[in-house]
Order: structure tokens, then C-alpha cells, then sequence
């Protein structure tokens, strides 16, 4: 059974404070998360060892959103799994877009990534998606294939089952434009299908598919409740603790005392 993740991805936003009061409130209202789901955040490399500590015990998970694939060395600026590892940071975000368009991340850096973070025990969420240009070119799955060909270069099924995978349309990232469900829900399933031809039908089916662009409270519902698609990943709307905890329960009316938040 795929259990539904909800996972944040806090960019380059919340100092230490900011992330510490921000998970505060999050475990405040944890009591009426939805139970269904596994809530992630990702939070700045500086906040994580706070967060780990305040998180400790709490239903929500915690992540980074790059590492490097080394275990050490002279990496001048890096972040190593082992580092993660050891302040208790479980899932790291691999490949997003904004990485490979700004700090040249290649689908070559993606997959020793991916080959780390099952050395090292940290689950990946691998991002893939493609440009406007792409889509509008209609290569969009074409692209989408060969991302994911190349990040799993050498990577054999049994660590292959590990991965998260996040579709995240880079034309959708940011900019308030979310893919329809029908769009999101057939790049899920292709994304399946490439699965199955690289592994096989039961991973394919096992795999956990996420949604990622300008995903808000209003859109989750309709998002996630497509066959194949198993949750989000959520940029600006995972900043307000409110906000993000109604994509958590996008299956249920919840309240806060007598205060109905949905
Ligand atoms: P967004 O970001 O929700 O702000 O569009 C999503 C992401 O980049 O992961």
C-alpha cells in the first residue's frame, strides 16, 4: 500500500527561529493531521539540528533538500549524507529543478546522489519535470523518461523501491500555475510505466508518485485524489503552518477546538 506524503520544501526561506517557531505550530495542530499521511518537512541546512531535536517523538519527519554524494572530504560548501544522517535528518531532495538550473546539478550528480543516499540510508525525493518549452514542444514526456533513465543508471530494483519520486513541472514551480490533475495525474502514471519497463509491474505500482507546483490548500484535494498520484511536494505554501496542514488533510474537514480551520 502507498501511504500519502505530504512533504514541505522550504527553499532558501526560515532562520533557525522561523523554522523552530513554524514546526512549533505545525506540532501544536499535529493532533488533527490527517492520519493517512506522512508529513515531511525540509527545512535550510542550518535549521536542521534544531529541528530534529524539537521533532523528535512528533509525527512529522524531517528533511534535507540537497546533500552531496560524498561521505567526506575537500568539498568546500558541502553537506555530506553521513552529516544528515547523524543529526537524524531521514529524506533529502535530490535533483530539484532550481538546483540543476542554478548550481548546475546534471542528471550524471543526480544519480551518484541517489547511489549515496541508499549507501547512507537517507531517502531521496527525486525531482524531475520539464521546461514550458518542453511541454509546449510536446517532449515533455520524452524528457521526463530520459531524467529518470539517467538517474537510475546502475541502480539496481532493490533500491530503486526506495525513492520518492516528485513530478514537479518546472513551469509550474513558483509561479502559481498548477498542471490540472489530468496533466499531473497522466505524467504520474507514464512515470509508472517508465518505472515498469527499467524495473518491474510491482514497482511501479509501489513507487510513491508526488506532485509538485504551486500546490495550495484549495488545489490538493482534487490533486491528490487522482489514481496516481500520492501526495506533494509543496514550496510557498508549506511557509505558513495553516496552509500547509490543509494540503496535509486534503481528505478531511478538521478543527481546532471549536475553530474550523477547512
Ligand atoms: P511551489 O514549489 O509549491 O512554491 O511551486 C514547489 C517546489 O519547488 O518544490
Amino acid at each position: 500500500m502507498r501511504i500519502p506524503l505530504i512533504a514541505g520544501n522550504w527553499k532558501m526561506n526560515n532562520n533557525v527561529c522561523e523554522s523552530l517557531s513554524l514546526v512549533n505550530n505545525l506540532i501544536q495542530l499535529s493532533g488533527n493531521f490527517n492520519n493517512d499521511v506522512e508529513v515531511l518537512v525540509c527545512a535550510p541546512f542550518t535549521a536542521l539540528y534544531s529541528l530534529s531535536k524539537l521533532l523528535s517523538g512528533s509525527n512529522i519527519k524531517l528533511g534535507a533538500q540537497n546533500m552531496h554524494y560524498e561521505e567526506k572530504g575537500a568539498f568546500t560548501g558541502e553537506i555530506s549524507p553521513l552529516m544528515l544522517k547523524e543529526i537524524g535528518v531521514e529524506y533529502a531532495i535530490i535533483g530539484h529543478s532550481e538546483r540543476r538550473q542554478y548550481f548546475n546539478e546534471t542528471d550524471e550528480s543526480v544519480n551518484k546522489k541517489l547511489k549515496s543516499s541508499f549507501k547512507f540510508g537517507i531517502k531521496p525525493i527525486l525531482c524531475i519535470g520539464e521546461t514550458l518549452e518542453q511541454r509546449e514542444n510536446k517532449i515533455e514526456k520524452t524528457t521526463v523518461e530520459n531524467q529518470i533513465i539517467n538517474a537510475f543508471k546502475d541502480i539496481k530494483a532493490e533500491d530503486a523501491g526506495k525513492v520518492v519520486i516528485a513530478y514537479e513541472p518546472i513551469w509550474a514551480i513558483g509561479t502559481g500555475k498548477t498542471a490540472t490533475s489530468k496533466e499531473a495525474n497522466e505524467m504520474a502514471g507514464f512515470i509508472r510505466n517508465v518505472f515498469k519497463k527499467l524495473y518491474n509491474e510491482e514497482l511501479s505500482s509501489q513507487v510513491i508518485v508526488l506532485y509538485g507546483g504551486s500546490v495550495k490548500g484549495e488545489s490538493a484535494s482534487e490533486l491528490m485524489n487522482q489514481n496516481d498520484i500520492d501526495g506533494a511536494l509543496v514550496g510557498g505554501a508549506s511557509l505558513n503552518a495553516e496552509e500547509f496542514i490543509r494540503i496535509i488533510n486534503f481528505n478531511q474537514q478538521y478543527k481546532k477546538g471549536n475553530k474550523e480551520i477547512l
